[in-house]
């Protein structure tokens, strides 16, 4: 079971920046990546499409012989998370928007959120923004039209800089500090947005985090591997898999294959 696969799955191309730092962090294991842009975005979905799909993209991980699974992608987990921890047996490892971290960090008292209309709306959203950012002021910002862009590998296109401009300038005029990226497709957007907000803001990302957490649970699951060789990664994608390709050319040992599923 060791040498099993660590699963990872998003509505497309976006969870390989959290996959970017499971791999960092854990070099010798091994990985899948599941890619779903064919249903990309997630985040204009009914909760039960979400989990409907997530039950389905579990199912397929745990099929190729994941022993974890990393659902990295926010509207996911806010929507799914509960229900694909009671179907399966394997752990998994969710990703939320860095909300608590932001509000305890801000001077200024106010922060924003970039992040789907499914992860904003979700109840687990909202009790975290309430425990924890109750006394300051949050501005959230659904970054609509944000996704298929990076899908389709239009970074540096004009669109995105205006849907950055207009979803990012608001929030400098609230004199926000702290910029939380409430999805996994965004951290690609960090330069472009940089050049919006200058070096004033911190932006928080959650990789690193589950990136650690990842690690913490397969220690204490004993399911660590313990091969001292590097991992080897499958990536599969039911689309186009240009974008995917773009994106992981820096890693070694990686296979990309479309897919159907
Ligand atoms: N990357 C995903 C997230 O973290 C989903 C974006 C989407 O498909 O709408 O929320």
């Amino acid at each position: 079971m060791k040498d099993n696969p660590i699963g990872v799955f998003d509505s497309g191309v976006g969870g390989t920046s959290i996959w970017k730092e499971i791999i960092h962090r854990l070099p010798n294991e091994n990985t899948l990546y599941l890619a779903d842009s064919k249903n990309a975005p997630y985040g204009n979905k009914s909760k039960q499409e979400i989990i409907d799909i997530c039950l389905k993209n579990s199912e397929i991980l745990i099929n190729k012989g994941a022993k974890i699974i990393v659902v990295a992608c926010n509207t996911a987990t806010t929507n799914a998370i509960d229900i694909l921890r009671k179907t399966f047996d394997i752990p998994f490892i969710g990703i939320e928007p860095a909300i608590k971290p932001a509000a305890l960090a801000t001077l200024t008292k106010a922060i924003g959120i970039l992040a789907t209309k499914g992860t904003l709306s979700s109840d687990l959203f909202h009790k975290t923004a309430k425990e924890f950012a109750s006394n300051i002021l949050v501005i959230e910002q659904e970054g609509t039209g944000l996704v298929p862009l990076i899908e389709n590998n239009l970074v540096d296109s004009i669109e995105m800089e205006l849907l950055l401009q207009k979803y990012l300038k608001p929030m400098i005029s609230h004199n926000i500090d702290y910029l939380v990226l409430g999805c996994s497709h965004y951290p690609y957007l960090i330069p472009k947005i940089r050049e919006i907000i200058g070096n004033k803001v911190t932006i928080i990302d959650s990789g690193f985090a589950v990136a650690k957490q990842t690690e913490k649970i397969l220690s204490e699951q004993l399911l660590l591997n313990d091969n001292i060789t590097p991992g080897e990664h499958y990536l599969m994608s039911n689309s186009n898999i240009n974008t995917l390709n773009h994106l992981v050319k820096e890693i070694d040992n990686t296979t990309i294959e479309q897919v159907n599923f």
